[in-house]
């Protein structure tokens, strides 16, 4: 039986035709993945990556809930374009913590990997209650009720403890501690706060959302949306940067 005589078996049983194809595409796959596994320029070195903090955590989770990640991406992508608005391409370490990641596949607004340090808190305060009141053309909904909701603390450290399976490396004080550092980092001056900068000291406390009464959800998005893109330092990656 020549050859081609043996493909006829494939060609007139359509399910041993699907089973070829999925032996193929497999092959395929392990010979695209399998590499990345073991290959030390998939994940780039970087320094200054640290785990989330309880407060941040707690903010990452309302930007899920709220769905932003509809409209916005957080991954900057290594094309010119790209690079000049928004900078350094993302790098594989960035989103090491993230579970589930924030790449996101939509932009209807623009990528918010680089926004931390963009704006001040307040205007972050401002345009999440009202967008158009700082952008008169802005299409982004307002969230005006996160200023009003006290943050539920009550399962954060169970966050931060479920992360850990996943790898993320929370220290077992900082998981004891997460309900009281999920205040203490909004509330400068109190005892939670001196905790808190022990446990956490690259950290940054302050009162995110302009309100020192309580802390609020818009505290916790707003210290999120603060950190994004800000641990790596990217001027040492940067080629402008080097040839000045
Ligand atoms: C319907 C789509 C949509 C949703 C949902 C949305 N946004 Fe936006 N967002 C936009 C658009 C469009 C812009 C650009 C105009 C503006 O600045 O308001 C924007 C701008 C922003 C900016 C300013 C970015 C920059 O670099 O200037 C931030 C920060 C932001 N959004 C955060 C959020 C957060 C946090 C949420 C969820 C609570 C959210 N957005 C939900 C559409 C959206």
């Amino acid at each position: 039986m020549s050859a081609w005589k043996k493909h006829e078996v494939f060609e007139k049983n359509s399910f041993i035709l699907l089973i070829g194809i999925l032996v193929m595409v497999a092959i395929g796959g392990l010979v695209e993945i399998a590499p990345l596994f073991y290959l030390k320029s998939t994940i780039e070195k970087t320094e200054g990556m640290r785990p989330y903090t309880p407060l941040e955590l707690a903010g990452r989770n309302i930007y899920i809930r709220e769905g932003c990640y509809l409209c916005h991406s957080q991954m900057v992508r290594p094309m010119r374009d790209e690079m000049e608005r928004y900078g350094h391409f993302s790098l594989a370490a960035e989103s090491m913590y993230d579970h589930p990641f924030q790449w996101g596949s939509k932009r209807t607004g623009p990528d918010l990997a680089r926004v931390g340090g963009k704006y001040s808190d307040d205007w972050h305060v401002e345009h999440l209650k009202d967008p158009r009141a700082l952008v008169p053309a802005s299409i982004m909904p307002g969230y005006p009720f996160l200023a009003e909701n006290r943050l539920d603390t009550r399962d954060i450290g169970a966050h931060l403890s479920v992360n850990t399976v996943v790898g993320v490396p929370y220290t077992e004080e900082q998981i004891a501690n997460a309900a009281s550092d999920i205040i203490g980092q909004a509330k400068p001056d109190t005892e939670a706060a001196d905790g808190f900068e022990e446990r956490w000291p690259n950290a940054t406390i302050r009162d995110f959302d302009g309100n020192p009464r309580e802390v609020t959800e818009m505290d916790a998005l707003v210290a999120y949306l603060q950190v994004l893109g800000t641990m790596v330092d990217f001027s040492i990656y940067d080629d402008k940067a080097n040839a000045r």
